[in-house]
């Protein structure tokens, strides 16, 4: 507690644990879980409560309560929500072993960064806190360090204890860590396995996420360097979670659910001798070497639905998006293959018309989300124009596109509500209140309506505090150009143009 108070944890959203994702999962998988414009939210060991806060403003109709035992935190996050004028937020400071077994009825119960980082009796709490206020359709997301991947940064977090022991100041031990951590990478003069585990860990403490280099220490001295860090096996969480009364719904990501990306012979081969699915998932994360898990759990008597649901029918309650647009000079005639990219570097190439024309079709709305029917409708014109085409053509098309979904979240992604956002550039751009104040704070990347993480340009980064909807393309034209010297009007309007692409935009 003392060293999230001298040293507070950054102000972090994480995109899984968002309501929306939570619900798609259990909505898949045969639960009625409460939608996220009107649901009730709790977060176990909240930091500052940033995550709860960025949901907040844009669900003004859902309640979220955050817990967390660092006074500091709780009062940084307390100004937060006073200042962008936030009713639904609650963050209370206190130990959660303190709290009572049922501390309310929640849809949603978050544990992000805590499981692996408390000691036992916290866990245990936690996994009976959660059984003892979840409502009976509710989902929690608990995340933890896994083996067996963490058994190699095991010896990383190893080798830095020992090198920070002894050093009483916080961020000098951080210091003296990543310093020993960068001797380490270069001292692997010659090629081995270990070498190119330690160069890419290395390479690691470049790129932490949405972390400024001055917000690197917090992290290194809270995640690794913690004073409790303790990983487990997938199937060990999912006992203890067994025995509180609760039942492994779904990796949160639902791909690491799958077997997804293993060839048919590893998988026929793992399928012999898996007993269940905890099983086979536990063999996943050997193949995988997975190091970090998210699970979604749900109560033990949730009617959970193991095998989705076939065509169309798949997708009811769901909304299809898609960040894939063609890829440049595919042409659009008939029986040609056309390869669908995603910003993230992932394709998908079909000759199928109705495929192609949805795909199109989720592009030309991007960041829009739609039902089903409405896809189906839209592509179907499209690909037949007025001949009307078999029914069996939309289960086909539901299962192409629930198999990209699984494959990759931006090739098919999926929402139960509709999100908040603006597609194209309005003469007054707006973004959310914690977007413009995370940018004024100085972050390199900021939250976007879909609770994403999106990393700015510099341009970017001087016009985000301003798309307030009172600001005119002018203004914004002149703040850009301010920013970044050669930044001329047309570049300054293609980054607004981003912003609307990347979801920063709402209505
Ligand atoms: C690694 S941080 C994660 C913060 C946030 N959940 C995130 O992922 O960005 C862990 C948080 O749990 C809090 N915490 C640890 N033990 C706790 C306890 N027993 N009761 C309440 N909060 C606790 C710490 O103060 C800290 O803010």
């Amino acid at each position: 507690m003392e060293l999230y108070n001298e040293v507070p944890y950054p102000l972090l959203t994480h995109s899984y644990t968002h309501p929306d994702r939570m619900a798609v999962v259990g909505t898949l998988m045969g639960l009625e879980p409460a939608g996220p414009d009107a649901c009730s939210v709790l977060e176990l060991g909240c930091g500052s409560g940033a995550n709860l806060i960025a949901m907040a403003e844009l669900l003004p109709g859902s309640r979220f309560t955050g817990i967390d035992y660092s006074a500091r935190q709780i009062d940084e996050g307390r100004r937060l929500v006073a200042e962008l004028g936030l009713q639904n937020v609650d963050l209370q400071f206190a130990d959660v072993l303190d709290l009572p077994d049922h501390f309310g009825d929640f849809d949603y119960v978050i544990a992000h960064g805590f499981y692996s980082w408390v000691p036992d009796p916290v866990r245990e709490k936690a996994l009976r806190l959660i059984k003892h206020s979840l409502r009976p359709h509710g989902i929690a997301f608990v995340s933890f360090n896994a083996y067996p991947g963490w058994h190699q940064l095991k010896a990383m977090r190893d080798m830095m204890l020992y090198r920070a022991r002894g050093i009483s100041d916080p961020v000098e031990q951080a210091n003296v860590a990543r310093e020993f951590i960068t001797l380490l990478a270069e001292s692997q003069t010659e090629p081995s396995p270990f070498a190119s585990f330690v160069q890419q860990y290395q390479s690691s403490f470049q790129g932490r996420g949405p972390v400024p280099e001055s917000q690197f220490v917090a992290t290194l001295l809270h995640d690794e360097m913690a004073h409790t860090n303790d990983p487990f096996y997938f199937y060990e969480v999912v006992e203890r979670a067994e025995a509180a009364g609760l039942q492994y719904l779904a990796e949160a990501d639902l791909e690491g659910s799958t077997p997804i990306g293993l060839n048919s012979d590893v998988v026929s081969r793992l399928s012999s001798f898996a007993v269940d699915t905890i099983d086979m998932e536990q063999y996943l994360d050997f193949i995988r070497n997975r190091g970090f898990r998210r699970l979604l759990l749900c109560h033990q008597e949730a009617p959970v639905r193991r095998n989705l649901q076939a065509g169309r029918h798949a997708f009811d309650g769901l909304y299809l998006g898609s960040f894939a647009t063609p890829e440049p000079g595919e042409g659009t005639a008939n029986g040609h293959t056309v390869r669908f990219v995603t910003p993230d570097d992932v394709a998908y190439s079909t000759d199928q018309p109705l495929v192609q024309a949805a795909f199109r079709h989720l592009g030309r709305v991007h960041p829009r989300v739609l039902p089903f029917e409405e896809l189906y409708a839209e592509a179907s014109r499209i690909a037949h124009g007025a001949s009307k085409p078999p029914e069996s053509e939309a289960d086909a098309l539901a299962s192409v596109l629930l198999r990209n979904f699984f494959y990759s979240r931006s090739l098919i992604e999926l929402y139960v509500a509709p999100r908040h956002v603006e597609n194209s550039v309005t003469p007054r751009p707006r973004t959310t209140a914690f977007a413009r104040w995370m940018a004024r704070d100085g972050a390199e990347k900021v939250t976007n309506a879909r609770h994403e993480q999106v990393e700015l340009s510099a341009v970017a980064r001087a016009l985000v505090p301003l798309l307030d909807g009172e600001h005119d393309l002018n203004a914004l034209v002149a703040a850009g150009q301010a920013a970044v010297a050669d930044a001329t009007r047309n570049k300054v309007e293609d980054e607004l143009r981003w912003l609307a692409r990347v979801a920063m935009l709402v209505a």
